[in-house]
C-alpha cells in the first residue's frame, strides 16, 4: 500500500467497485476499434427522456429558475408525488413526508446516514443492487446479506429473517421489483415483512425505484399498509431521466425533521432544473410515453426470456418488473466474469457478472439487462448463439 493509500479511510476496505463499469470500459475500447457491441449491461432505459418533460425544462431555464431550492425540494412536486401515490396506491401521504433527493442513490445515503450507526447490521437480500451494501459499509456498519434463491423468486422468507437477524440488526432493506434479479414482493409477502419488521422493532426500507416499470397486474407499495416504512424511489427508470439525478424518499413523521436537516447538509437541494422538469412527468401526455415504453420493454422481456430459455439459460418463470433477467450460466461455466469477458470480447456482447450482486452463487448467474431495442436484443441472440451452440 502506498503511503498515499494509508490515508484512506478503513471503511474503504469493504467498498467494492461496480464491475459493470470494468465491462462498458472495455466495449468502449472495442467500439473505439470498430466493433459494433450489443449492449446488455446497461441498467438504464435506451429512450431519452419523454418531451413534456424536456419542454418543462426548457421553459424553466428561460425563467431563470436555476437556484438551489428548499431542502426536500419544491412543493408543487412533492404534491405531485403525494397524488400519485393516492391515484396509484390509494395510500395518503402528506407532502411533508416526501424529500426530493439527487436520484435515489441521495436517498439511500441519507436514509442510510438517518438508520445505521456503526455497529449496526442491516438485512439484505444476496444478490441484490451492490449500492446497498456499500452505503452500509461506509456508515461501518455491516450488510447481513439473506442468501435468496432461483426457486424463491430471489425473495427472502419470514424464516430466513428470523434465521439472519441477529442482536446487531436494526433494519431490514428490501427492493421491490428487484435489480438484478426482476422480481417483486407480492402483497401477501412484503406486508408480512412489514409486520416482521415491526415486531421485531426494526425500520423497514424498500426501494421502489423500479415502481411503474411492472409486468403484473399488482405491484404493491408498502406505503399502502405501513406509515412506519421509509420508501426511496426515483424518476431514473420509469420517468427516463437517469442523467438529470432526481429521485425522492417517503419518510415516517417522526423523521421528517432529521430528514430535512440531513438534506440540507449532504446536498443542500435537488438539481433545481430537474424538479421543475419533473412536473411534467404526472402529466397524462407524459405517461402515455411511459405506458407505451412499458409496453416496449414488457415485449423484450417475453422475447429475450423465451430465447434464453430455448439455449440453455436458467431463468425465472416470473420476470415481474424493472428490465433485467438475472440467469443461471451452470450450463456454461462455473466462472461468471470469464464468462462474460469471453463473451464481450469474443463474441462482442456486454452482460454483467452475478459478482457486482452479492455472492451466494454469484458465479452461476449474469445478469442481462433488456435496455437496448429489439434489432439490437435480436442481435445480441444470435451471438450468444453462436457463442454457446
Ligand atoms: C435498486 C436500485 N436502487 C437505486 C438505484 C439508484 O438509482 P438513481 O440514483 O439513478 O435514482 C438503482 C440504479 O440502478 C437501482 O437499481
Amino acid at each position: 500500500m502506498s503511503s498515499q493509500q494509508s490515508m484512506l479511510s478503513a471503511k474503504m476496505a469493504n467498498v467494492s467497485p461496480f464491475r459493470v463499469m470494468t465491462v462498458m470500459h472495455r466495449a468502449a475500447e472495442l467500439e473505439r476499434e470498430g466493433h459494433k457491441v450489443v449492449h446488455m449491461e446497461v441498467g438504464e432505459p435506451d429512450f431519452s427522456t419523454a418531451l413534456p418533460i424536456v419542454n418543462e425544462a426548457k421553459k424553466a431555464l428561460d425563467k431563470g429558475l436555476t437556484q438551489y431550492t428548499s431542502a426536500p425540494g419544491i412543493i408543487e412536486l412533492r404534491e405531485a408525488i403525494a397524488k400519485h401515490y393516492k391515484r396509484k396506491h390509494r395510500a395518503n401521504i402528506s407532502p411533508d413526508r416526501i424529500l426530493i433527493t439527487p436520484g435515489a442513490s441521495g436517498g439511500l445515503s441519507l436514509l442510510a446516514n438517518m438508520l445505521v450507526s456503526p455497529g449496526d447490521g442491516v438485512l439484505l437480500t444476496d444478490p441484490a443492487y451492490p449500492c446497498v451494501r456499500n452505503f452500509i459499509y461506509m456508515l461501518s456498519a455491516e450488510p447481513q446479506l439473506i442468501p435468496v434463491s432461483l426457486e424463491q423468486n430471489f425473495q427472502p422468507t419470514l424464516e430466513q429473517l428470523e434465521q439472519f437477524k441477529t442482536d446487531k440488526t436494526v433494519g431490514l432493506w428490501l427492493a421491490s421489483p428487484s435489480n438484478p434479479t426482476g422480481t417483486i414482493l407480492e402483497k401477501d409477502r412484503l406486508f408480512a415483512a412489514s409486520d416482521w419488521a415491526k415486531s421485531n422493532g426494526l425500520h423497514l426500507l424498500v426501494d421502489e425505484i423500479y415502481h411503474g416499470l411492472q409486468y403484473v397486474e399488482e405491484l404493491p407499495s408498502v406505503l399502502e399498509y405501513d406509515d412506519s416504512a421509509f420508501v426511496v424511489s426515483s424518476f431514473s427508470k420509469y420517468f427516463g431521466m437517469t442523467g438529470w439525478r432526481l429521485g425522492w424518499i417517503v419518510v415516517p413523521d417522526d423523521f421528517v425533521e432529521t430528514a430535512n436537516i440531513l438534506a440540507q447538509n449532504l446536498f443542500i437541494s435537488a438539481p433545481s432544473i430537474a424538479q421543475y422538469a419533473a412536473l411534467a412527468a404526472f402529466t397524462e401526455e407524459a405517461e402515455a410515453i411511459f405506458e407505451e415504453r412499458r409496453i416496449a420493454f414488457g415485449e423484450r422481456k417475453n422475447y429475450l426470456a423465451k430465447e434464453l430459455k430455448s439455449l440453455g439459460f436458467k431463468i425465472s418463470d416470473n420476470i415481474q418488473g424493472a428490465f433485467y433477467i438475472y440467469a443461471n450460466i451452470s450450463k456454461f461455466s462455473d466462472n461468471t466474469e470469464e464468462f462474460c469477458r469471453e463473451l464481450l470480447d469474443s463474441h462482442h456482447v456486454a452482460i454483467t457478472p452475478g459478482t457486482d450482486f452479492g455472492e451466494y452463487k454469484a458465479n452461476e448467474f449474469v445478469r442481462i439487462a433488456f435496455t437496448t431495442g429489439m434489432d439490437d436484443l435480436k442481435l445480441g441472440v444470435e451471438r450468444l448463439k453462436a457463442a454457446l451452440t
